[in-house]
């Protein structure tokens, strides 16, 4: 037993990636990270993401930040993200399974806890955008708040959400906020663009998705830690 043990400690510190400049990244299993400080130069501080675990399927990872000041400005968005080698088109997928444990530790910590898919005509957009953003929400701390204005709750996947709808540029960007944190989600992101179809006119036949992503967007806190304990994503 003790060297079952010992091989397996090994196998976890040879995938251990420490992602600490602003753009880290690594890749694997058909799953990539980034530390992704995009927005770093509106405030100031620190932020480095590991890879802590590659399952099969799914990932784990945190990520461990500091940042002060722009208290309106996102700093960052550090992810676990799924590769997409083949854009489909919105209509043409089945279902988007995931699953989601996260915790967060850390002093005054404003930050959102989301996913993120990008979705747009091209599908070689640029991955950074998109013609349209969808986030779901599973938490937020502190008084931060998604872009544009809330149109009411609706019922997505047996589960109340506050849908808030705005333009990000000219990307418009739907965000769906859990009304109390949820820390451990499973359910198929299919159905909420099932919802903006059906309700906000979203041309799910003309768009490919491009990203699917989940992380934390952090605006201001210190000695803060996110845990991902597990994230799994697919697109089927
Ligand atoms: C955040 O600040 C705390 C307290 O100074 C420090 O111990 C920690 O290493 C910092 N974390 C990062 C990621 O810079």
């Amino acid at each position: 037993m003790k060297s079952v043990i010992a091989l397996s400690a090994f196998l976890s510190l040879t995938w251990a990636q420490d992602l600490c400049a602003q753009y880290s990244y690594y890749s694997a299993n058909g799953y990539y990270f980034n530390n992704n400080a995009w927005g770093q130069s509106s405030g100031s501080g620190n932020q480095c993401t590991h890879v802590d675990l590659l399952l099969n399927p799914g990932v784990a990872w945190h990520s461990e930040w500091n940042w002060s000041g722009g208290n309106t400005q996102v700093k960052s968005f550090p992810y676990s993200g799924r590769e997409l080698p083949t854009k489909k088109l919105v209509s043409n997928i089945g279902s988007i399974p995931t699953k989601a444990e996260w915790r967060y530790l850390g002093n005054n910590i404003r930050a959102d806890i989301a996913y993120d898919l990008f979705t747009a005509a091209d599908p070689n957009h640029d991955p950074s955008s998109g013609d349209y953003e969808l986030m779901v929400w599973l938490g937020l701390k502190g008084d931060i708040r998604p872009i544009g204005s809330s149109t009411g709750n609706v019922n997505v996947g047996g589960r109340t959400w506050d849908l808030w709808i705005g333009y990000n540029g000219p990307m418009k960007v739907f965000s769906f906020v859990a009304p109390s944190e949820i820390a451990v989600f499973e359910s198929d992101i299919k159905l909420f663009y099932n919802h903006v179809t059906n309700t906000q006119g979203f041309p799910a036949s003309q768009q490919y998705l491009t990203t699917f992503q989940f992380g934390t967007e952090p605006f201001t806190g210190s000695s803060a830690r996110f845990d991902v304990w597990y994230w799994y994503g697919n697109v089927n």
